[in-house]
């Protein structure tokens, strides 16, 4: 399902109008009669966050804002129910408040509000709306690059939202070259096969449990305008399913929302999407490595010592710690590219989710600049970054006394074990993303909705739009 940002330039008196307003004479210019001013002054003394002036050819939503992008996104959820209860199809935003920044991010939260996944459903009780338009104050271009981080968004929560029995590792890496054909990117899928010429160790053994094969898709962005000489290259952690293995997952409800165990992946897509249609002058790579990780009578085992692509053995001591193998020989395959910085993005750990919950992306890594960088895109977009310590003494848990590494660290500070594991396959500027906490809401979260929510998408093409000015 599509919601189109379009540009309006004229606008007649039956178009249906959002006006965004943060002092009540901003509303003069709309030439309200006596009746709809008077009614507009009584809501304005009385502190409304909005009003509605229903002028029977067109409706008019009236909402108040400060100067805050996230408020203004979520004004834009709020009054998103509201012109679907009026069965409104197309709607102008007007920023009277003047302010660029914060009327695209109202038109930001608004499309966002308008996402869903109908797919399954035999009656698809669709939103109303369909088309956004912005208007003064913004350029075409502004739309644009609006629309394609939607879509690159969208892209991603409907790749979430997608259970196994659809989304094997292999229909993923299919979806990859559609959408590689559709947005502009080459794609290239490696299959069983390859991979196991390349002796994908981990890739392999996570994916020995299972009855479909494992997929590893390059995606690659390369404009001709690049300014950056060398990669910039993105890995996304593709499980597409997460039982646990045979350490299978304990408790009743802990496997409900597993199939978002490939949202790292998803972002990853996602922003590639969004970067080629908006036509992004970076060069950028994406990796993903597929599989889904379940127990059967050929699955990995607790125990099991394997050979990684690197040549890195790894005590294997929890199969469900299998984010940590697929995603390390991924990083250890981005070596070739000789790339100015790697950045992976993962439902890695619960422990990460447990941290800061759904509020924020746990990020952690040995690249100062892009942390920073990471930071400021994270406020922008309102994908908060929060970085935890790296500190080289983390990396003593994951001592084997069999092998060159476990897979599993000690009982504390289990995000950064995992990220201290990743860390070791890697010789480039590195950061890690471990999204557990914001990639998949149970219940609605304002814009960002339920179920998958695309978090990386904003973030990643806000980072990569900074890097490329
Ligand atoms: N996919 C999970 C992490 C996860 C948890 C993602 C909750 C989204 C929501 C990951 O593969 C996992 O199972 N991690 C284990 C690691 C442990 C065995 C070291 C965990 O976090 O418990
Ligand atoms: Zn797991
Ligand atoms: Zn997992």
């Amino acid at each position: 399902m599509n919601t189109s940002i379009a540009r309006k330039t004229s606008i007649q008196d039956t178009d249906h109008l959002i006006i965004l307003i943060n002092e009540l004479a901003q509303l003069k210019s709309f030439e309200l009669n006596e009746k709809e001013w008077a009614y507009a002054q009584k809501c304005w003394e009385e502190e409304q966050k909005g009003f509605v002036i229903n002028q029977y050819s067109r409706m008019v939503f009236v909402t108040v804002l400060k100067d805050e992008k996230e408020a203004a996104r979520k004004a834009a959820h709020a009054l998103h129910g509201q012109l679907n209860a009026n069965k409104i199809a197309e709607v102008t935003v007007i920023g009277a408040l003047n302010n660029k920044a914060v009327s695209l991010a109202f038109s930001e939260g608004l499309a966002l509000s308008n996402y869903q996944f109908l797919k399954y459903f035999t009656d698809k009780k669709a939103h109303s709306l369909r088309t956004i338009n912005l208007c003064d104050g913004t350029e075409d271009a502004d739309a644009d690059e609006l629309q394609a981080i939607i879509d690159g968004t969208f892209i991603a929560r409907d790749l979430v939202n997608e259970p196994l029995s659809y989304l094997t590792a292999l229909q993923y890496s299919q979806d990859i070259e559609a959408l590689g054909k559709e947005c502009g990117f080459s794609v290239e899928v490696f299959h069983k096969e390859k991979i196991e010429e390349l002796k994908m160790g981990g890739l392999l053994a996570v994916n020995l449990g299972s009855i479909d094969p494992p997929t590893f898709s390059i995606m690659e962005w390369k404009p001709a305008g690049a300014t950056n000489k060398k990669p910039i290259v993105l890995v996304g952690k593709g499980i597409v399913y997460d039982t646990g293995g045979l350490s299978l997952k304990p408790t009743a409800n802990s496997m409900d929302m597993m199939k978002c165990d490939m949202g790292g992946s998803a972002a990853v897509v996602g922003t590639m999407a969004a970067i080629s249609k908006a036509n992004l002058d970076i060069h950028v790579i994406g990796l993903v490595p597929a599989t889904d990780n379940r127990p059967s009578g050929n699955a990995y085992a607790p125990g099991d010592v394997i050979t990684m692509y690197d040549g890195t053995t790894v005590e294997v001591l929890n199969t469900d710690a299998e984010g940590r193998l697929v995603l390390a020989d991924a990083l250890s395959y981005a070596k070739q590219y000789d790339p100015e910085l790697v950045v992976d993005l993962a439902t890695l750990t619960g422990a990460a989710a447990r941290a800061i919950g759904k509020q924020g992306v746990v990020a952690m890594g040995t690249d100062t600049a892009t942390m920073s960088a990471l930071k400021v895109s994270g406020d922008n977009v309102h994908e908060r970054i929060a970085e935890f310590p790296f500190w080289e003494e983390y990396a003593e848990d994951l001592k084997s006394s069999i092998a060159d590494l476990k897979n599993l660290g000690g009982p504390e500070g289990g995000a950064i074990t995992a990220g201290k594991f990743l860390e070791h396959f890697t010789d480039y500027p590195y950061t890690h993303l471990d999204i557990a906490g914001p990639a998949f809401m149970l219940a609605p979260f304002n814009y960002r909705g339920k179920g998958g929510t695309g978090v990386g998408v904003r973030l990643m093409f806000d980072f990569l739009k900074n890097k490329s000015a």
